[in-house]
C-alpha cells in the first residue's frame, strides 16, 4: 500500500523537518519522545531533498509512527517524492506480509499544495507501478501478462490500445522479433498504447524493449549473468508507466507507446548464430550472437512504429540493451545516444530536474564499421567488445528512417533499471528508470526553445 498524503494540521504526528547543513551538526536528530525527526541535507539541491525524504523512510521503517507531519515549503514536491519512492517495498512473494509502519503524511496547507501533492503522487505511483511489473517473476510476467497490464491501464485511463500477436506479427513481417521469440513457449506480442489529447502541440513515440526473460538464447548467458534477466523488460514497463503518468497528469502531448514483448529462450527451433534474418524493413541481419536480441526486437518495433504513426516530433527508445553501458558509466546512470545535440541536451536537462542520472556518449563513423557483415547488410554484434553500447545504438540507427534521424534518442537503461542493492531512495531491484525523466521531458517540450 502506498502512503496516503493528506492536507491537515495534525501536530500530534511525528514532525519531519529537512534543513540545510551547517558545519559540525549531526545529520540526523531523532527524538521519538517529542516526536521530532530532523534531517540535514547532504546536498542543497532538488535531489538532496528527495534523498532526505527517502532517508526519513529508512529510519521510520524501524519505528512505529503511523503518521508524519511536514510543513509546506518550496521543496515539498521533492520531499514527498523521496518519501513515496523511498517507502516502496516489494513484498508480493513473501508469505508473511510486513506492512510499512508509516501510513499517512499530513502536509501543512498553503498555496499550490494540492497541485504539488497531486502531481507528485502521480509520478511516484507510476514509478512504483513500473517497479512492480519489473520485479515480478518471469514465470508470471510473460509477454501476454505484460500486454494484459497494458490493456488494464488503457481501460482505466481511457487510452487507445492495440495488441498484435500471432498472425498479425507475421503479416507485419516482424521476422527479427519472431526469430528471437521462436524457441519460447510463451508467445510474443507487440503492444501499441496511446494517449491522444485533442489539439496536442507535440507528438512523441516511445519504444520499449520488453524481454520478459533473456536467457541469452543459444549464445547462453553464464548462470551469474542470467540471474536478474527478468529485468530485461524494464524499457517496455517504463513505457507503460510513462503513459500512466502522462494520462493522469492530463498533459497536452500526444504520446504513443510501442512495447516489443518476448522471451529469449533455447530449444531445437531456436534462432542461431549464423542465421540471417530479414527484418521488417527489408534489412538483412547476420546473427553473430543470440544474446544481442534486444536490438533485433527493437529493429522491427522501431520500423513498425515509424510506419504506423505519422507526423511525430520525437521518437525515443528505452532499453536494457547492453552490459557495456554499465561498464561505461556504472550502474546508476542511463546512457543517452542520438544524432541531434540539442535533443540530447534536452534529455540531460530533464535528467537533472527529475533526479535520474544521465550521460551521453558520441557515435562515430569508425564504430559503425564494427557492425558490418561480410554476408548480410549488418551484423547484430560488434567485431570487438569496445564501445558495445554505441555499436548497439548504431545498429538501431539502421532502423531509423532518414527523415527521423534528428527526432530520435536511444536510452540504454541497463544499469539503473535494476540494481542489486539500495541506492538513494531506490530499493534493491527495479527502480522504474526512465519514467521520471521522460515525464519531465514531455512536460517541458514547450520550454525547449528557451534552452531550459
Ligand atoms: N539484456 C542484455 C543487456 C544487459 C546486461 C542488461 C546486463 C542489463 C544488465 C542484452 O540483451 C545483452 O545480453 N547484450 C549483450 C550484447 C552482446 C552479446 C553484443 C551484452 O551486453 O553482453
Ligand atoms: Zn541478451
Ligand atoms: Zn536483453
Amino acid at each position: 500500500m502506498e502512503i496516503e498524503i493528506v492536507k491537515s494540521d495534525k501536530q500530534k504526528s511525528l514532525k519531519l523537518s529537512i534543513v540545510k547543513q551547517k558545519d559540525g551538526e549531526r545529520d540526523v536528530v531523532f527524538l521519538p519522545e517529542s516526536r521530532k525527526l530532523t534531517l540535514r541535507l547532504d546536498e542543497d539541491s532538488e535531489d538532496g531533498y528527495r534523498l532526505a525524504g527517502g532517508k526519513a523512510m529508512k529510519i521510520l521503517e524501524k519505528e512505529d509512527f503511523e503518521t508524519v507531519y511536514i510543513k509546506n515549503s518550496d521543496n515539498l514536491a521533492y520531499i514527498l517524492e523521496g518519501i513515496l519512492l523511498g517507502s516502496y517495498r516489494f513484498t508480493k512473494y513473501k508469505s508473511k506480509q510486513k506492512e510499512f509502519p508509516v501510513k499517512r503524511i499530513f502536509v501543512e496547507d498553503g498555496e499550490g499544495v494540492d497541485e504539488v501533492v497531486r502531481k507528485t503522487q502521480i509520478i511516484a505511483s507510476a514509478t512504483n507501478y513500473v517497479k512492480n511489473i519489473v520485479n515480478s517473476m518471469p514465470n508470471e510476467m510473460t509477454p501476454f501478462a505484460v500486454a494484459e497490464i497494458g490493456k488494464k491501464l488503457a481501460e482505466a485511463n481511457n487510452l487507445e490500445i492495440d495488441i498484435l500477436t500471432g498472425n498479425r506479427l507475421v503479416e507485419e513481417n516482424m521476422n527479427a522479433l519472431l526469430a528471437v521469440a521462436r524457441a519460447s513457449s510463451n508467445s510474443p506480442a507487440v503492444v501499441k498504447i496511446a494517449h491522444r489529447p485533442k489539439n496536442a502541440k507535440h507528438k512523441i513515440l516511445l519504444i520499449g524493449k520488453g524481454l520478459t526473460y533473456d536467457s541469452g538464447g543459444l549464445s547462453l548467458k553464464p548462470a551469474d549473468s542470467m540471474y536478474t534477466m527478468k529485468s530485461d523488460k524494464s524499457g517496455a514497463s517504463a513505457v507503460l508507466g510513462i503513459l500512466k503518468a502522462i494520462s493522469e497528469l492530463n498533459i497536452n502531448v500526444e504520446v504513443v507507446g510501442f512495447l516489443g514483448l518476448t522471451e529469449n529462450m533455447i530449444g531445437g527451433n531456436a534462432y542461431k548464430p549464423d542465421d540471417i534474418l530479414v527484418a521488417r524493413n527489408g534489412v538483412t541481419i547476420e546473427v553473430k550472437n543470440t544474446d544481442a536480441e534486444g536490438r533485433l526486437v527493437l529493429a522491427d518495433v522501431l520500423s513498425y512504429a515509424q510506419d504506423n504513426e505519422k507526423d511525430f516530433d520525437y521518437i525515443v527508445d528505452l532499453a536494457t540493451l547492453t552490459g557495456a553501458a554499465i561498464v561505461a558509466v556504472g550502474e546508476f546512470t542511463t546512457l543517452v545516444m542520438g544524432h541531434d545535440k540539442k535533443l540530447k541536451k534536452q534529455m540531460l536537462k530533464a535528467g537533472e530536474r527529475s533526479g535520474e542520472l544521465m550521460a551521453t556518449l558520441p557515435f562515430n563513423r569508425y564504430l559503425e564499421e564494427l557492425i558490418e557483415s561480410k554476408i548480410a547488410d549488418i551484423a547484430n554484434a560488434g567485431a570487438t567488445r569496445y564501445g558495445g553500447s554505441l555499436t548497439a545504438g548504431l545498429f538501431l540507427n539502421r532502423f531509423i528512417k532518414e527523415e527521423n534521424k534528428d527526432k530520435w534518442l536511444h536510452l540504454d537503461i541497463a544499469g539503473p533499471a535494476y540494481v542489486e542493492k539500495d541506492w538513494g531512495y531506490n530499493q534493491y531491484g527495479a527502480s522504474g528508470a526512465g519514467v521520471r525523466v521522460l515525464v519531465d521531458f514531455i512536460q517541458n517540450l514547450d520550454n525547449k526553445e528557451k534552452g531550459e
